[in-house]
């Protein structure tokens, strides 16, 4: 991505001369075809496949050899990698664009922890939160906690967006099956989508006695989720006050029904939350990091406290190997080595993630925000323009629904796009019916068979066919397509928060290489302004003078149409 502004100086990661060999590397790699790396290497599997924290990643698919592996390691050497890695860890303020901490990791350390920040012991704090958290869950799981009329919360639908919705969407999904036996049965829902779409659903169908909201909102000025949160509140008012023969205070309908989640307790007040129902955190958590802490609130509400702390336990494996393991073992570390190689030196700059386990829907979502709110930059953590291309384009779907979708584009398109294959290895182990436990325990190995499939015919093309005769130019495939491979021993929640915790790390990594700040965001600010000030002009409070002739005929076009 070449910028005609660029002010690039030799500081630049891509005059490091590590960044300089690889590029002259890449020049003869480029041309090798990976199926030749594997007809080389017989032991390629065992070279670049490791082991961690109930995952096992095989990057023998990359386009790379040892080679290349060698160089990526000396790039993450002289970009400074461990020592960031220590920074972030410790609490140093690797945010620097808001100078302040990036401190996800420490929502996940064990009690007996201790990490200081400004002289305090933040994991005090931490555990303190998640006790708050807990004594709510356990009153939900209770069937204590009752509603205006009394009675007893059915519904807890979460309203938040982006950070404050997508982690627990994906985690709830995902561990579905975790869910504690003999609790009174609260069902989450989410809603995070400004049009008001979702929530006019659930409205539509749930019962405002039995009906909670949960407010998440790291910032409580995000007007996605104070639009949805005024409506709800105006629902549960207007159901609700009117209920019966004694009035109900709108001071108590606000109090029964709402739970705050946010790192801003002032506006939690001045919105009405009561400040016992208010959960906190802290500035230090970025929004996309955040789940790990009380705004995993719907999360300990589906899998209940104690699988919430296995999610916790597993990503707290995954950090202490990120901050323990050699370079060259380090996951995370190889994982991000292999997107600089694709994205840096093999110009691959789109990237599709394909989960073959149904529980991971939402993974994908998760990770667009997760890579592209974190990564997508263009100016160093100096401010200077840049010159080398940062994070792909992400995407992704379920791989066996993706399959009859945009497979076509991996296989026979002329994009070039690594991918991320995810998968657990065993699956139904627990269906009590032997009948029912056989049939799904073929399906999933159906699925596995095609997972591997498909990765294999990526990477090896038209060699993929035993028999391959002549046949017309529409029906070969080139392969090529370099992959990731992520197995886990199976999903749960230990391994699920390695998994994220993986990626995070990888992000971060990445980021170091780039030198980018993965923490802020300020590339979605000018959009809330304008779309304020647009706001305006559609209520007939502003001109339409400074418009441009697409975006004045798109207002006039609903002023056609609006009613009231
Ligand atoms: O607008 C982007 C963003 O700030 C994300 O970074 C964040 O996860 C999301 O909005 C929601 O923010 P909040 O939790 O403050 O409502």
């Amino acid at each position: 991505m070449a910028s005609a502004t660029s002010t690039a100086t030799p500081t630049t990661r891509d005059r490091l001369p590590a960044w300089q060999a690889l590029k002259r590397h890449a020049e003869t790699q480029k041309k090798v075809h990976v199926k030749t790396l594997f007809a080389r290497d017989p032991n390629r599997f065992n070279t670049f496949t490791r082991d961690v924290a109930g995952l096992t990643l095989d990057l023998s698919k990359q386009r790379w050899d040892a080679e290349t592996l060698q160089q990526l390691l000396a790039l993450a050497e002289e970009s400074a990698v461990p020592e960031a890695i220590t920074a972030l860890l410790s609490g140093q303020r690797v945010n620097t664009s808001e100078d302040r901490p990036a401190l996800h990791t420490a929502l996940r350390l064990p009690k007996a922890a201790t990490l200081k920040v400004d002289g305090e012991d933040v994991v005090a704090a931490v555990h303190e939160s998640l006790q708050q958290m807990e004594a709510l869950v356990v009153r939900l799981h209770a069937g204590q906690w009752r509603g205006a009329t009394g009675k007893p919360i059915k519904d807890v639908v979460n309203l938040g967006v982006g950070g404050s919705d997508l982690g627990p969407l994906m985690v709830t999904h995902a561990l579905a099956d975790f869910r504690p036996a003999d609790v009174y049965p609260v069902e989450v829902h989410f809603a995070s989508t400004m049009d008001g779409s979702q929530l006019a659903d659930y409205l539509s169908r749930f019962n405002p006695e039995t009906t909670l909201f949960v407010l998440s909102s790291k910032s409580f000025t995000t007007i996605d989720t104070l639009s949805n949160a005024n409506t709800a509140r105006d629902w549960l008012l207007a159901q609700l006050t009117r209920q019966g023969a004694t009035p109900i205070s709108a001071e108590l309908v606000v109090r029964q029904h709402f739970i705050g989640v946010s790192a801003c307790p002032e506006k939690m007040n001045e919105w009405g939350i009561a400040s016992a129902h208010q959960l906190r955190f802290w500035e230090w958590v970025g929004g996309r990091y955040s789940l790990w802490g009380t705004i995993g609130l719907p999360i300990a509400l589906v899998i209940g406290m104690a699988n919430f702390r296995e999610l916790l336990a597993g990503a707290h494996t995954m950090d202490r190997h990120f901050q323990e393991a050699p370079l060259a073992d380090n996951v995370p570390v190889l994982l991000a080595l292999a997107g600089i190689w694709n994205v840096n030196f093999l110009d691959i700059r789109a990237h599709s993630i394909l989960p073959y386990d149904g529980r991971l829907e939402y993974f994908a979502a998760y990770l667009e925000q997760l890579e592209m709110e974190s990564n997508g930059k263009s100016v160093t953590r100096q401010g200077q323009a840049i010159d080398y291309s940062t994070c792909p384009v992400l995407w992704g779907q379920l791989g066996p629904n993706a399959q009859h979708a945009f497979y076509q584009l991996l296989h026979q398109g002329t994009q070039p796009v690594e991918c991320d294959f995810i998968a657990p290895l065993k699956r139904y182990d627990d269906v009590a019916d032997p009948e029912t436990r056989r049939h799904l325990k073929s399906q999933h190995k159906l699925a596995l068979a095609n997972c591997f499939a498909q990765s294999r015919v990526l990477m090896l093309g038209d060699d993929a066919i035993d028999d391959d005769g002549p046949r017309p130019a529409h029906k070969r495939y080139r392969g090529n397509q370099p992959s990731s491979t992520v197995l886990l021993d199976q999903l749960t929640p230990a391994t699920l928060g390695a998994l994220i915790a993986l990626y995070e790390h990888k992000v971060f990594v990445q980021a170091v290489i780039w030198d980018i700040n993965p923490f802020d965001q300020w590339g979605v600010e000018l959009g809330k302004k304008i779309a304020t000030d647009t706001h305006k002009i559609l209520d007939h409070e502003g001109s339409l003078d400074p418009m441009d002739t697409s975006t004045r005929g798109l207002i006039e076009a609903f002023w056609a149409v609006e009613k009231d």
